[in-house]
């Protein structure tokens, strides 16, 4: 791996512990303005210090991030249909310049393995992994869940390892029952999504759960910012990260306004 890989991965995963944090603040992509990210700006500003990495879409960071920040950003690149649509009519709709010139970390694409558009979605992650092994920047692959696909470990397992074996650098999934066997088939990181917004004690125990059997943290967003102590929230769930508290300490983290 060269430099500059390298160096954009450390800035991801934390070196220390080999984990991330990302908060992923994306949604509005397909969903508009999704309840907690109305106000991007005034929902992400106090959590950027406890992030190790932002995922967003380069709209959102260029008008309601402030550049002085020191938090990486893992640019969304990939969109096109809307929650009114099919979503695996995803295209590619931000180039490798423009992720460069916004100095990201890395860059993210949702596959939609088992959709009626699974092909064109598998063959842009190609495309844009050879693009961006060009200047050393990091793919993340997600493993979209849509109405039709499972979220079962046959189902995600499937998903992951076919977006490792195109060459994904991560891939972002969803926990589901024997998350180690997902794990254990493909050989890159995983990072976890939270998906619907859960009581925080349930989100807690599924991040442990995750990092128990081997992910490699999380790329969290409605569980974190439609918490009623988001700051908390992501607080707790650093602690089980990084530091390997338990469910009972992290919900303790959370729970101090
Ligand atoms: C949508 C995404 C989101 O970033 C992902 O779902 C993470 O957010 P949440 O924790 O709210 O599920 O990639 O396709």
């Amino acid at each position: 791996m060269d430099f500059g890989m390298k160096n954009r991965l450390s800035r991801i995963f934390r070196p220390k512990t080999g984990k991330t944090v990302m908060l992923a603040v994306d949604h509005g992509y397909f969903q508009g303005p999704t309840s907690g990210l109305k106000d991007l700006k005034k929902t992400v500003t106090p959590l950027l210090p406890h992030t190790d990495c932002l995922y967003i879409t380069r709209g959102m960071l260029r008008t309601c991030i402030d550049p002085n920040t020191d938090t990486p950003v893992c640019l969304r690149v990939s969109g096109g249909p809307s929650i009114l649509g099919d979503l695996s009519h995803e295209d590619i709709t931000t180039s490798i310049e423009e992720a460069l010139r916004l100095n990201a970390a890395g860059i993210g694409m949702s596959i939609f393995v088992g959709a009626k558009n699974e092909d064109r979605t598998i063959s842009n992650l190609g495309r844009l992994i050879n693009d961006a092994e060009r200047y050393g920047m990091p793919v993340l692959a997600i493993t979209a869940v849509g109405k039709e696909m499972g979220r079962d470990t046959r189902y995600l397992g499937l998903a992951c390892r076919i977006a490792a074996e195109i060459g994904a650098h991560m891939v972002k999934t969803y926990y589901c029952e024997d998350f180690h066997k997902v794990v254990e088939a493909c050989p890159v990181p995983i990072v976890i999504a939270g998906g619907k917004k859960l009581p925080e004690m349930e989100a807690l125990q599924m991040t442990e759960n995750a990092i128990k059997e081997g992910a490699s943290g999380v790329d969290m967003g409605r569980n974190i910012f439609q918490s009623d102590n988001p700051v908390g929230m992501i607080k707790a769930v650093r602690a089980i990260v990084h530091k390997g508290a338990t469910v009972k300490e992290a919900f303790e983290i959370y729970s101090k306004k």
